[in-house]
């Protein structure tokens, strides 16, 4: 026990050490300088007011002087002048009017009232801003333009940045904008331009398109981009690999493929060689193929032919020239393969397997320039279904089962940078994602839908006689 009247041990101050710590004072910004930077704001805004927005202005400017001069009756009949003026302009011109007056006006409110307003909390929330208070690190809205079909939006981004950061967060940047997808397009490496679709413009199929005169075999019509312009596939010159789950469409690419190439198969260009392990895809027009399977043992027979043919084309082409130009004597060979996994990986024969796996590698290894293409289908794109995939330059993801399938198919950071294949409705046949070579972000797009009424009216017209390609 502790003994009353003991001297107490003296109370010692803190060391520094033991924890006083610098707080930053709190110093008030004086009221005159925010009056002031207030007053600055103002006047830099009125003054830049014309530029920004010179239409809007000179109306203003032009309705006061009308009101200043003439009193109300010059403003009402300037207005009743600019009124009838539009209307004659609006039905005359249709297409000028609205470019020039619906889809500006449209720009400047989606600008104001969808973008500005909602721009900070969905930058914030998905993670591309700081915090609420920070507008200084906040990227800047530049513009925002409209089209018939998309805004677009041009953004600044701050310091530290980078438009990949963007790029990985297109799913949350679409939904805080209520739009179906987000693009992002990079104009420089801090200025990139968002695009946002007001509408799903590929939600309506289309039918067969026209078949052309001169079929362009490295740029064939087969669909619609999602920005209305067409989707060009390149087959000479390349291989594609169209996967999806059963139903997707893969047919439709398939078709309007063929369709495209149609005039070159007629003058002898171009031959389809099809392999049609399910027997319903290509059997309808087996009329306009060159070369026909439907069971494992021709359809290995025709893919050694095809090698066969190949390589005696390389060794004529040896040392002579470098690429290949379609002629009737050397037409462009697409070899068709609908089902490709029946062959490399569903056919009991292992012997079957392993010789179409070596000759589908080959033909895709060696065979784009001198003028052998393979166009594969395929439902599951996983590597134990189908190894080959990476020797496929060009791919076309429709719907998928799994998120993770869309990087296998259009490669890494596909899905991030958009491409949902997985979360494509299943009522929208024929639409999927695309890499475009000239850009690293898909593109969704839609194959145009050929019919059986289309095939047999193809089949009818363009059927190849056996003796044009030496059946
Ligand atoms: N581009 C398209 N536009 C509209 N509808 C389409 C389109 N493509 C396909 N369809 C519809 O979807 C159905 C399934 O298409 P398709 O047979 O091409 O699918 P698939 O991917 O080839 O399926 P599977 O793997 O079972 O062969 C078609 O019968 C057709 O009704
Ligand atoms: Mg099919």
């Amino acid at each position: 026990m502790a003994k009353i009247g003991a001297a107490q041990t003296p109370p010692t101050l803190p060391t520094p050490a033991q924890g006083v710590r610098w707080t930053t004072p709190i110093v008030e910004t004086p009221g005159i300088v925010v009056l002031a930077s207030w007053i600055w704001r103002l006047v830099r805004f009125l003054v830049t007011l014309p530029f920004r927005f010179p239409v809007m202005v000179a109306c203003l400017a032009a309705s006061f002087a009308a009101w200043w001069w003439l009193g109300w009756p010059g403003l009402a009949g300037l207005w009743t002048t600019a009124l009838v003026v539009s209307l004659v302009w609006w039905r005359t011109w249709p297409d000028s009017y609205r470019y020039c007056v619906t889809l500006r006006l449209l720009a400047w409110w989606r600008h104001v009232f969808v973008y500005r307003r909602h721009w900070q909390p969905v930058l914030v929330i998905s993670g591309l801003a700081e915090s609420y208070q920070e507008r200084r690190y906040l990227p800047r809205i530049r513009r925002v333009m409209c089209d018939i079909w998309a805004d677009r939006v041009r953004v600044s981004l701050v310091a530290g940045t980078s438009p990949a950061d963007f790029e990985t967060r297109v799913a949350e940047l679409a939904h805080g904008f209520a739009a179906p997808s987000c693009r992002v397009i990079v104009n420089r490496p801090r200025d990139i331009t968002l695009e946002f679709p007001r509408r799903d413009t590929l939600a309506e199929p289309f039918d067969a398109l026209p078949t052309p005169d001169a079929p362009e075999l490295d740029a064939l019509h087969v669909g619609q981009r999602e920005d209305g312009s067409p989707w060009r596939l390149r087959l000479h010159g390349t291989h594609v690999l169209v996967a999806g789950v059963t139903g997707s469409g893969k047919g439709s690419v398939i078709w309007s493929a063929v369709r495209a190439m149609l005039p070159a198969i007629d003058s002898g260009t171009a031959q389809v060689w099809a392999i049609d392990p399910k027997r319903m895809e290509l059997a309808y027009g087996r009329d306009l193929f060159a070369h026909y399977a439907d069971d494992g043992e021709s359809a290995v027979a025709l893919l050694e032919l095809a090698v066969a043919q190949m390589q005696d084309r390389a060794r004529r082409y040896a040392g002579k020239r470098r690429s290949h130009t379609p002629t009737t004597e050397d037409p462009f060979v697409l070899v068709v393969l609908d089902e490709v996994a029946f062959l490399t990986a569903y056919h009991p024969d292992r012997d079957i397997r392993k010789r179409s796996e070596n000759a589908i590698a080959t033909l895709t290894s060696q065979g784009r320039s001198v003028g052998f293409s393979v166009l594969a289908a395929l439902q599951d794109p996983r590597k134990e279904v189908m190894n080959l995939r990476n020797l496929f330059p060009d791919k076309v993801a429709l719907r998928l089962d799994e998120a993770s399938q869309v990087d296998m198919i259009l490669g890494e950071g596909a899905r991030d940078r958009g491409a949902n294949a997985h979360l494509i409705d299943p009522t929208f046949p024929g639409v999927g994602y695309v890499r475009m070579e000239t850009s690293p972000a898909p593109v969704r797009v839609r194959a145009a839908y050929v019919s059986d009424d289309d095939i047999t009216a193809m089949t009818d017209v363009y059927a190849a006689s056996d003796e044009e390609v030496g059946r």
